[in-house]
C-alpha cells in the first residue's frame, strides 16, 4: 500500500526525533512491501523564522491532502516573547483545530524493563499500569474566549471554558468505546464541585454510560485524580478528561512510566487521517545533542499504523522492537541508572531498526 505522510519537524529536538521515526517507517515499507511518500511542512519557530507566521496555509493545506501527520514538537525561548497569536503553540492548537483532531489518546504503560526507573515506591511500581487517557482535543479552555480588559484593579486577564453537551458525549463515546477493547473501566475526571462545564460534563457521561452498561464508569475530581494516579496507578484502564485536565495529567502520568521521553499519542477526528506525535516538547536544552530520545516518536508512528492505516502486524513490529530494545538493557540518557552509559538518539534509532 502506498500512503502520504506529512512531516510537521518543528523546534529544538522535533527534527532529530522524527528523522528517526522516519528511518523505523522507512524499516516497516521495506519488510512490509508498502510506500511511504514523506512530505515535510514548516511548523512553530521553524515557521515563523521562515514565513513570519507559526502556522502557514500551505502547512495546514498539506496536511489535509496527506493521509496522516507526523509532528516533533514546537517552541523554544527564541520565540517565548511574541505574543500569544504568534507563538508556536498557537500552531499547534490551530492545526489540531483545522484538521478537527477532537481525541487524543495518551497511553501511558510501565514497560517490565523499566521499572526501576519508576520513581514510585517500589511496591506500587510492582503492581506496573496500563492506562489509557483520553483527552478533548479541540474544546474547553483551551479554545475559549480570551482577552484583556480594565477590570477592579486595573488591567486583568481572562480566558474561559466552554464545553458543549456535543463536544462532551463525542469524546466520551471514544472512551466508552476504547474501554471496551481493553479492561472495560472508564474513570471520567472533573472538578464538578466547582466548574460548570465539569457539571455538564459528568451529567452527560453518566447518561452515556447507560448505553455502556457492560463497561464500568466512575468519576473522579481531578485533584483526586492527580494523587491516585501516583498512589495508585494501577486502578486505572481508561481516563477520560477535558483538555487542560488531560494536559496536566499526561505529564504526571508520563513521569510516572520513568520519561516523558517514552509516551507517544494519536489525535484523531472523524476520519482516518490522524496525527502522531510525542506527548513531550521541544526539549531546547538538549537540542542538537544527538541524546534526546526517540521512543516517544517511533512509538507515535507505530499508533499512525495502527489508528490511520489499520497496519496493526506493522504497529505491532515497532512496539515489539522497542520492547526488545528495552529488555535488552539499551537506554537512552533520560532512562539510563545515574553514571551507565547510554545510545545516542541516533544509536537507539539503529537499535529499534534492527529489531524490525
Ligand atoms: C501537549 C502540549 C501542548 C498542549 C502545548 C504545547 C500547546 O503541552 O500536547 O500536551 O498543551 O496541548
Ligand atoms: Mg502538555
Amino acid at each position: 500500500m502506498k500512503y502520504e505522510i506529512a512531516l510537521l519537524r518543528g523546534d529544538g529536538i522535533g527534527p532529530e526525533i522524527v528523522d528517526s521515526a522516519v528511518r523505523v517507517l522507512k524499516a516497516i515499507a521495506v519488510k512490509f512491501g508498502h510506500e511511504f511518500i514523506f512530505t515535510p511542512y514548516l511548523i512553530g519557530g521553524a515557521a515563523i523564522d521562515e514565513v513570519g507566521v507559526p502556522l502557514p496555509d500551505a502547512t495546514v493545506e498539506g496536511c489535509l491532502r496527506s493521509d496522516s501527520v507526523l509532528l516533533g514538537a514546537v517552541g523554544g525561548p527564541k520565540w517565548d516573547t511574541l505574543p500569544g497569536n504568534l507563538r508556536p503553540e498557537k500552531a499547534l492548537l490551530g492545526i489540531r483545530k483545522a484538521l478537527g483532531l477532537f481525541t487524543n489518546l495518551r497511553p501511558a504503560r510501565l514497560y517490565p524493563a523499566l521499572k526501576d526507573s519508576c520513581p514510585l515506591r517500589e511496591s506500587v511500581a510492582a503492581n506496573g499500569f496500563d492506562i489509557m487517557i483520553v483527552r478533548e482535543l479541540t474544546g474547553g479552555i483551551y479554545f475559549g474566549d480570551r482577552g484583556y480588559r480594565e477590570g477592579k484593579y486595573g488591567e486583568e486577564a481572562f480566558d474561559t471554558e466552554c464545553y458543549s453537551r456535543f463536544e462532551i458525549e463525542r469524546i466520551a463515546r471514544v472512551a466508552f468505546e476504547t474501554a471496551k477493547k481493553r479492561r472495560s473501566k472508564v474513570t471520567s475526571i472533573d472538578k464538578a464541585n466547582v466548574l460548570e462545564t465539569s457539571r455538564l460534563w459528568r451529567k452527560t457521561v453518566h447518561e452515556l454510560a447507560a448505553e455502556y452498561a457492560d463497561v464500568e464508569c466512575s468519576d473522579m475530581l481531578v485533584d483526586n485524580a492527580a494523587m491516585q494516579l501516583v498512589k495508585n496507578p494501577a486502578q486505572f484502564d481508561v481516563v477520560l478528561t477535558s483538555n487542560m485536565f488531560g494536559d496536566i495529567l499526561s505529564d504526571e502520568a508520563s513521569q510516572i512510566t520513568g520519561s516523558i521521553g517514552l509516551l507517544p499519542s494519536a489525535s484523531l477526528s472523524d476520519n482516518t487521517r490522524g496525527m502522531y506525535e510525542p506527548i513531550h516538547g521541544s526539549a531546547p536544552d538538549i537540542a542538537g545533542k544527538g541524546i534526546a530520545n526517540p521512543i516517544a516518536t517511533i512509538l507515535s508512528a507505530a499508533m499512525m499504523l495502527r489508528y490511520s492505516f489499520s497496519l496493526s502486524a506493522e504497529a505491532d513490529a515497532i512496539e515489539n522492537a522497542v520492547s526488545s530494545v528495552l529488555n535488552d538493557g539499551l537506554r537512552t540518557a533520560d532512562i539510563a541508572a545515574k553514571g551507565d552509559p547510554f545510545l545516542t538518539t541516533a544509536e537507539m534509532t539503529d537499535a529499534i531498526t534492527e529489531r524490525i
